[in-house]
């Protein structure tokens, strides 16, 4: 079976799934006008049953991303932001030099969920590539309801009442910006697909709440073993132009660093979020 022939029509949009549960590209439609009614409802019901999608071929403006991520929410402006344009405080500028340092140790683990340290996370993400090196550069996303499933039932037992923290303290406090270290269910129940999921985030040293270090030390690495695991996980090449958009409620994710000293600038857009997540149903 051929990419093409798994490549369906919903409505007008061209759907292209890349893996069984997660990744899809689509096309038939453009970024740099607003979407009607219809197309956006279209694209959040992809959002949720692929988790990430992409469109390629859009080079579409700061103006016109921060536009596109609006349609399906209140924008998210981050503390850490630097404020290059005050007519935009949303887009976010990534450069090569965050992937070195605030992703952290790739053995500790760069898997993580965008703005988990708040008590409501945000929802969404809008990636596009700005500058990308001649080679290398991909993201990779992991299917958490996947790697929460693939674990044995033991161990799934054992974790499914669990809370673990999220300190992003340091760089909080380096912007003086005062929040408090919190914790968030292990476990958490999708609030739009009812889907449980694990929430954890590695580049926030987590530790399990209640659990001695040894033990909650032992856990992590067991989970960050289970994220490196290439069945659950999709691995995307940019091209100039394009867009990923994917929900942090249902996935990690990993910029890969392997492009040594050539630039790489991505700029995201995070769309806000009402929910505190929850475990709601039984897995
Ligand atoms: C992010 O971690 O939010 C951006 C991912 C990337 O730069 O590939």
């Amino acid at each position: 079976m051929t990419a093409d022939n798994l490549a369906y029509l919903n409505d007008t949009l061209q759907v292209t799934p890349l893996e069984p549960t997660l990744g899809a590209e689509i096309s038939g439609i453009r970024l740099d006008r607003p979407l009607s009614p219809a197309q956006r409802d279209q694209v959040r019901q992809l959002l949720l049953k692929h988790k990430v999608i992409f469109f390629r071929d859009q080079h579409i403006t700061s103006e016109q991303q921060v536009a596109f991520a609006r349609q399906f929410g209140e924008l998210y402006v981050h503390p850490t932001t630097e404020q290059k344009d005050r007519t935009r405080p949303e887009a976010h500028l990534i450069q090569a030099e965050d992937a070195k340092v605030a992703y952290g140790d790739a053995r500790k683990g760069r898997w993580h969920t965008d703005t988990s340290w708040l008590l409501k996370p945000t929802f969404g993400a809008v990636l596009r590539a700005v500058d990308l090196p001649p080679v290398g550069g991909d993201t990779v996303w992991a299917d958490s309801g996947l790697v929460y499933r693939g674990l044995p039932q033991a161990v799934r037992e054992r974790i499914d009442n669990a809370f673990v923290t999220h300190n992003f303290k340091s760089s909080l406090d380096r912007v003086g910006y005062d929040y408090p270290i919190l914790a968030h269910p292990l476990v958490r129940t999708h609030p739009e697909t009812g889907e449980n999921a694990l929430f954890i985030n590695f580049s926030m040293s987590p530790q399990i709440v209640g659990w001695s270090l040894e033990e909650s030390r032992e856990l992590v690495a067991l989970l960050l073993k289970e994220y490196n695991n290439a069945e659950y996980q999709i691995r995307f090449k940019w091209s100039e132009g394009t867009v990923a958009f994917w929900d942090n409620r249902a996935l990690l994710h990993y910029p890969v660093y392997n492009y040594g000293d050539f630039p790489r600038v991505m700029e995201r857009v995070l769309i806000a979020d009402d929910d505190i997540p929850h475990r709601l149903r039984e897995g």
